[in-house]
């Protein structure tokens, strides 16, 4: 179907700040695709903290690249579409897709690279398929290939610590890290112990408790990996609860992360913190999209909004406190 000429509806903003109020409704002419690109109609996006961090300005210089930015790059939907050279889709399939930090998923039409993009098994919803792929990606990234644990073959139980278990990427890393053979320790508020238990971590702290800001294992356990997806724990709360070689991944590190991370390479000492960004790859979505197939892994989504009500879903997310995912729908 050629959208040439064709308007969507869009929600973007074109300067630094404004939190939601900087968001505005526009109409726009519907993108098309190049060589190697897919248009798609968008059924679900999913809102990471990243979207908003760029909106701040705490990312500049480096992003945005260019105003207006349509937010939000995790995305699922069904191509209408296909650019020249496209191999593995066609108009009428049903995809998920990153389309990076330039982002576009606020929208009733978006363009998506094809090697960017995967199907999208009918045993996956828009929503759960959308929220997948950051907070996934991370997640996954993080156990397996920084972490070094394997999710499918036994190994020599390993102890973990996922702190902020209830959020976008805590909420998958629980449940991925029980894949393995694994006891899981998790941090969260009070009203969402029972949740994080329901994930599979074996015991779960009250954050706001003294037992909880110490990060201490109620059973005694020592940590071999921390998926740690919050903010201002120093290191000296981490590292007399590590093992010997214990591992701090920090999701969102400061300058502070950085120093000790040097620190720590440069005295070669056995624990370590390692700062992580992620990028999504295909390969990862695609795992994690069998993995939801069958049923090894679920989306849990906070909140869902309509594309007209973009601004309550970009403050719910900016607010701090979804359990899971935060979804926007055309
Ligand atoms: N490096 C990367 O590649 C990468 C990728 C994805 C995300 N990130 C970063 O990772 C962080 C988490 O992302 P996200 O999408 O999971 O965020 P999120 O979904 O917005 O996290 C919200 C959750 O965190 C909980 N929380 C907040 N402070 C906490 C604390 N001190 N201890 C325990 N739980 C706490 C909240 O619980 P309450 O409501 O009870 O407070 C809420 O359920 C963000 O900073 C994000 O930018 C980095």
């Amino acid at each position: 179907m050629n959208m040439a000429g064709k308007l969507m509806k869009a929600v973007w903003y074109d300067s630094y700040g404004g939190g939601s109020a900087g968001l505005k409704h526009v109409e726009i002419p519907i993108p098309s695709p190049g060589v190697n690109e897919i248009l798609l109609k968008i059924e679900a996006a999913s809102i990471n903290p990243i979207d908003w961090k760029i909106q701040k300005g705490m990312v500049r210089p480096f992003l945005p690249k260019k105003f207006p930015v349509i937010p939000a790059g995790d995305v699922a939907g069904e191509i209408v579409e296909v650019g020249s050279g496209v191999k593995k889709f066609k108009a009428g399939d049903k995809i998920v897709s990153t389309l990076g930090t330039a982002g576009g998923g606020f929208a009733e039409y978006a363009v998506a690279k094809e090697n960017l993009t995967v199907s999208r098994p009918p045993e996956v919803s828009a929503a759960d398929g959308a929220s997948l792929v950051i907070a996934g990606c991370t997640a996954l990234h993080a156990l397996t290939v920084t972490g070094g644990i394997n999710l499918v073959k036994t190994q020599p139980r390993l102890n973990i610590l996922v702190t902020a278990a209830s959020g976008g990427v805590g909420h998958y890393a629980v449940q991925l890290a029980k894949l393995g053979n694994t006891h899981v320790t998790a941090t969260c508020g009070a009203r969402n112990i029972e949740f994080v238990n329901s994930l599979g971590a074996d015991e779960v702290l009250d954050y706001k408790t003294p037992e909880g800001s110490s990060l201490k294992s109620p059973s005694g356990q020592k940590y071999d990996l921390v998926i740690h997806c919050t903010t201002g724990i120093p290191w000296s709360t981490f590292e007399p609860n590590l093992s010997p070689n214990g591992k701090v991944i920090d999701l969102t590190p400061s300058g502070g992360a950085f120093w000790t991370y040097a620190v720590k390479k440069i005295t070669f000492s056995k624990k370590q913190l390692q700062p992580l960004l992620v990028v999504p790859k295909a390969e990862e979505i695609e795992c994690l999209l069998n993995y939801v197939k069958e049923g090894k892994l679920k989306t849990v989504i906070d909140s869902r909004y309509p594309l007209s009500r973009a601004e309550e879903a970009w403050e719910k997310s900016i607010e701090g406190h979804a359990t899971g995912k935060v979804v926007v729908e055309p």
